[in-house]
């Protein structure tokens, strides 16, 4: 099975734990909208990329793992774009949740769906218990405090945010715990898979924050100009066009030149730098070596 349908069979089957006639139905409705249809679901793909290099043995895992950051994701976006965030009113080339359901039920869908990643985990995890703690942990490392998602937003709360504390929390994370937790579902245990995913998270947000300067509403499918409207720290701000694009480069190459040892390590260098080869509007890019 392809890697894209390996995706939405295993977040499909995560969202059915989440369904059922006894269930207010905007709720169901609203988790489904966030979810389908994705985005670039770049995160899960990069979470099987790295289990595949490692030899993976347990497909099934690997696809709970790759569905519960990608369902992490989907909260977050449903969060950050509530009106005591981003407020911002579209998302993926429509309505943002709040705007389709309300804010009540976005607050909660955005709840159930952090719920539900990592349920669909426990569920799945059924025929290799060893793994699940591990995976557990790595998962929620990405979602709470001090370093994950729930930190990097509450930045934003605070009179003085360092750049980097910022994007690792917010997108390093989430990035790390899916290169750590594709290592992971796969039985390898290295501490550089971690920082191989913080180092294409941080190259990733670094993307984020030039397209929001240089890209329109109509190509990225979400409000541009939001860093600067919101006063969010941002590398563009931080390090101008150019050196944002530089930055991104150079983690780009060590991401590449500093994998962990793994039977695939070709295939995966190869995944990483297509990847990256979309991050940039074409009129920006130079292709990666
Ligand atoms: C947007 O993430 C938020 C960031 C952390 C930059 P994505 O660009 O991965 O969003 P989708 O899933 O493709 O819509
Ligand atoms: C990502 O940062 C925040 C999340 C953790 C969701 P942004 O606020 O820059 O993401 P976009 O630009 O709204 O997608
Ligand atoms: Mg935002
Ligand atoms: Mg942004």
């Amino acid at each position: 099975m392809d890697t894209t349908s390996r995706i939405e069979r295993s977040l499909g089957q995560a969202l059915s734990l989440a369904a059922g006639a006894e269930g207010p139905p905007k709720l169901q409705a609203a988790m489904r909208y966030a979810v389908f249809p994705g985005g670039a679901r770049i995160r899960p793909r990069l979470c099987l990329a790295v289990a595949r290099a490692c030899g993976e043995d347990q497909p099934a895992l690997t696809d709970a793992a790759a569905a519960a950051i990608e369902l992490l994701h989907c909260a977050s976006l449903v969060h950050d774009d509530l009106p005591c965030f981003d407020d911002a009113a579209t998302r993926r080339g429509r309505a943002a949740v709040h705007k389709a359901f309300g804010e009540p039920v976005a607050v909660l869908a955005g709840d159930a769906l952090i719920v539900l990643a990592f349920q669909s985990l426990a569920v799945a995890a059924g025929g290799t218990p060893m793994r699940l703690a591990p995976l557990l942990n790595t998962v929620a490392r990405a979602a709470g405090a001090p370093h994950g998602i729930s930190a990097g937003q509450a930045w934003e709360s605070e009179a003085v945010i360092a750049l980097e504390h910022y994007q690792r929390a917010k997108t390093g994370a989430l990035f790390a715990a899916a290169t750590a937790a594709g290592a992971g579902a796969a039985g390898a245990l290295d501490a550089g898979w971690h920082r191989l995913g913080e180092r294409i998270g941080e190259a990733y947000q670094i993307a984020d924050d030039i397209r929001d300067v240089v890209s329109s509403e109509a190509e990225i499918g979400k409000p541009v100009g939001q860093d600067r409207h919101l006063a969010r720290p941002n590398a563009v701000g931080a390090l101008g066009l150019r050196g944002a694009i530089g930055r991104l480069e150079r983690l780009v190459n060590e991401a590449v030149e500093d994998l962990p040892r793994c039977p695939g390590a070709d295939a995966l260098r190869k995944h990483i730098r297509s990847e990256a080869n979309r991050l940039l509007p074409r009129r920006l890019a130079r292709p990666a070596a």
